[in-house]
């Protein structure tokens, strides 16, 4: 090839200029994590877990954020709720409506009083659920509508409720695989900024109509191979441009490094053992944005 050809190949997409916009998000010290019961294929609760290492991971991705110029709000950790720290379940919140979360499995349910308290006392409008659902875990906004998973925790119920309260298009998405049991774990939203739509998914997560709804949308998506998604490479959390995600997903971190995004790699092996990465301890805190904070 000529270098005459070179100069004539399209600019590759790592030159997209990305602009990461400011978050603020909800976390949870996983002081009292454990793996004491087993609610998905990833916990095991006869292998002792290691709550310090799992604390001292958790500091790191929080410190993460932090360096990202993130606000960190912490909820307090509650005794006997070893899974809270997984705080993306805790609700869905947009535009200072808290939508509160209404666990599956009995294990967990008083999580959803808990961190349904904590929107109320911090200021944000608060709305009990008559359905299942695990929040953020399962809904993830992308532009003007929010993508919803169901088939193993939040109902398709949920998802019409959640239509109702927000006012937006709730996309039913279907999810078939046990490991990725929640969308979160499944597919990560790049950049939600309506008209510049990026996602990455694992296609085999999901059911024919829904990776056809999937492609159809979002037709430049990056889709990301089985085994970035089995160490929940895709539980990851992005600003529009720097992308936490999973140390070990370095395949999916060379994709995104294409796409011109910052992969940051976090390890969270302590609990990914029940079942969660770096999303799955972040709830987005979307407070309305007419606050100085989000017009800045
Ligand atoms: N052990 C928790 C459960 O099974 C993990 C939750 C992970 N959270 C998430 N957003 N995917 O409920």
């Amino acid at each position: 090839m000529s270098i005459a050809d070179e100069d004539v190949r399209p600019e590759p997409e790592a030159a997209a200029v990305r602009s990461p916009r400011h978050r603020t998000v909800l976390m949870c010290r996983p002081e009292h994590f454990a793996v004491v019961y087993r609610i998905n294929p990833w916990m095991d609760p006869a292998r002792p877990t290691d709550t310090a290492l799992a604390v001292r991971q958790w500091e790191q991705l929080r410190g993460v954020y932090l360096d990202l110029g993130f606000d960190v709000e912490l909820i307090d950790p509650l005794p006997g709720l070893p899974d809270m720290v997984y705080a993306a379940n805790g609700g869905f919140v947009l535009g200072n409506v808290a939508y509160g979360a209404s666990f599956v499995h009995p294990q967990r349910r008083a999580e959803g009083p808990a961190y349904l308290e904590w929107f109320r006392a911090n200021g944000f409008e608060t709305v009990e659920p008559a359905e299942v659902n695990e929040g953020e875990g399962d809904f993830l906004v992308v532009g003007d509508a929010i993508l919803a998973g169901t088939g193993f925790r939040s109902t398709d119920a949920s998802h019409r409720e959640l239509e109702a309260i927000m006012g937006r298009p709730v996309l039913t998405l279907r999810l078939t695989h046990p490991d990725y049991y929640h969308l979160d774990t499944a597919l990560t939203v790049l950049d939600e900024t309506p008209g510049h739509e990026h996602i990455a998914y694992l296609p085999s997560a999901f059911d024919e109509p829904s990776r056809t709804l999937l492609r159809e949308r979002f037709p430049d998506a990056i889709l990301v191979a089985e085994e970035d998604a089995a160490v929940l490479g895709l539980n990851a959390f992005s600003n529009g441009r720097d992308v936490v995600i999973a140390a070990r997903a370095t395949g999916f971190a060379a994709q995104l490094r294409e796409h011109g995004y910052t992969p940051i790699g976090v390890d969270l092996s302590e609990l990914l053992r029940g079942g969660g990465g770096v999303k799955c301890c972040t709830l987005e805190l979307r407070r309305s944005r007419t606050e100085p904070k989000e017009t800045r």
